[in-house]
């Protein structure tokens, strides 16, 4: 028998969600969730693209209210509205939904992507809301998420002398559909004395900093401390990008580091190199090719590098990696659903294959 899953919110994850959950075998969408009432109405599977199309008759309903879920058959929700600018409402909304017994996926918590190391404030009412529910939460991604914490893990598995396991996101955010973020979070086209929010003193950390302790962890590790590095570049030249312009002088590309030592060496690093063109700090690490790429670099024997290059929408990379944190959430839903009620971080869950979702090319038309 199918699980029922709810989407709550609709932007950038939301919409690659949907798609996630139209495309697992074990899982049914039975309602998508706005809290903008203009979109109320509209098929849900306009969110998917070509992949939704004649897979769903659920329509998108007006709601902040976990109820709804449950009215509508649901067991586990995706938990996909902004956490960003409103840390505090989503995590109570996640609680609410905990408490009423649903299996929470998401990406929207930083401090949850490693409980353990959760601010007690923080985690304590999630824990209560999953005991009284019955019900788990697994708040993960692909960076933060899967590309900082199991795969460098998994990899570490193929190697032994290890000195240290660096994960990278190196893209151009010149096509992210976020302009928000771009510009106001990251800092893109603003004057160099503007502090960028993501890379204000200590917030790396506080969002990367349990990818770094989580690895550690798996390969039996202590960790001295946690330190950050940040390198700001301007642009050169005028740039024109979907977005519109970012001009010459003002932050053209960040490259910052959360990095964990061990005896004094960096044993355990998070990098981003994150520009607004190309062209931009030529020097830093480049991806494989296009727009961007995560990669894991293990110095170790063998010394082993992984590149990886996800797309979606059209040959878009940061949808690309958006679907496959879509993925890595819903795909973790029928396996939380079994597990004891508590709070996992993305070395429990196991990242199952695609069983059943190889789809023959005649039957795509
Ligand atoms: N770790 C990772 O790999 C990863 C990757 C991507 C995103 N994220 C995180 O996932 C979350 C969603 O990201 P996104 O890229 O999908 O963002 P997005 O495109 O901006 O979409 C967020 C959605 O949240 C809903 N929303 C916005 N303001 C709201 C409010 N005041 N009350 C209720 N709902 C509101 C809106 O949907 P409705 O109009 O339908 O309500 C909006 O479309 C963010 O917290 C982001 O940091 C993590």
């Amino acid at each position: 028998m199918s699980i029922g899953v709810g989407v709550w919110g609709t932007g950038n994850m939301g919409r690659a969600s949907v798609a996630a959950v139209l495309g697992h075998p074990e899982l049914e969408l039975r309602a998508v969730l706005t809290s903008t009432a203009a979109k109320a109405g509209r098929a849900a599977s306009e969110l998917a693209g070509d992949g939704g199309r004649g897979h769903t008759d659920v329509t998108i309903t007006h709601s902040d209210d976990a109820a709804d879920l449950v009215d509508r058959g649901c067991s586990a929700v995706v938990y996909a509205a902004s956490g960003d600018v409103r840390p505090d409402e989503a995590l109570e909304d996640i609680r609410g939904c905990l408490a009423a017994g649903l299996t929470v996926v998401s990406p929207a918590i930083y401090a949850l992507y490693d409980p353990a190391s959760a601010p007690v404030e923080v985690r304590e009412p999630i824990e209560r809301a999953c005991r009284s529910g019955g019900s788990s939460l697994f708040v993960s991604g692909v960076d933060p998420g899967w590309g900082n914490d199991l795969l460098p893990l998994l990899a570490t598995g193929l190697c032994h002398d290890i000195t240290s396991v660096r994960s990278l996101e190196i893209f151009d955010y010149s096509s992210y559909d976020q302009e928000f973020s771009v510009r106001e979070l990251v800092g893109m086209g603003k004057a160099m004395d503007y502090e960028p929010p993501m890379v204000a003193q200590g917030v790396p950390t506080m969002v990367w900093g349990g990818q770094v302790r989580l690895v550690a962890e798996g390969l039996g590790v202590h960790l001295d401390g946690i330190e950050e590095s940040l390198e700001r570049v301007a642009l050169d030249t005028d740039v024109h990008t979907a977005m519109g312009l970012f001009e010459a002088g003002t932050q053209g590309a960040l490259r910052f580091e959360v990095i964990g030592h061990v005896g004094g060496i960096p044993a355990v690093v998070v990098e981003h190199v994150t520009r607004i063109h190309p062209s931009v700090a030529p020097e830093w690490p480049q991806p494989a090719s296009g727009a961007g790429s995560h990669r894991v670099v293990i110095e170790a024997e063998p010394r082993l590098e992984i590149t990886v290059e996800a797309e979606a929408e059209g040959g878009n990379r940061a949808a690309g990696g958006n679907a496959t944190a879509a993925m890595r959430l819903v795909g973790a839903i029928p396996w939380l659903c079994e597990a004891d009620p508590d709070l996992y971080d993305g070395t429990q869950v196991p990242l199952e294959p695609g069983r059943g979702r190889f789809v023959a090319p005649n039957t795509t038309t």
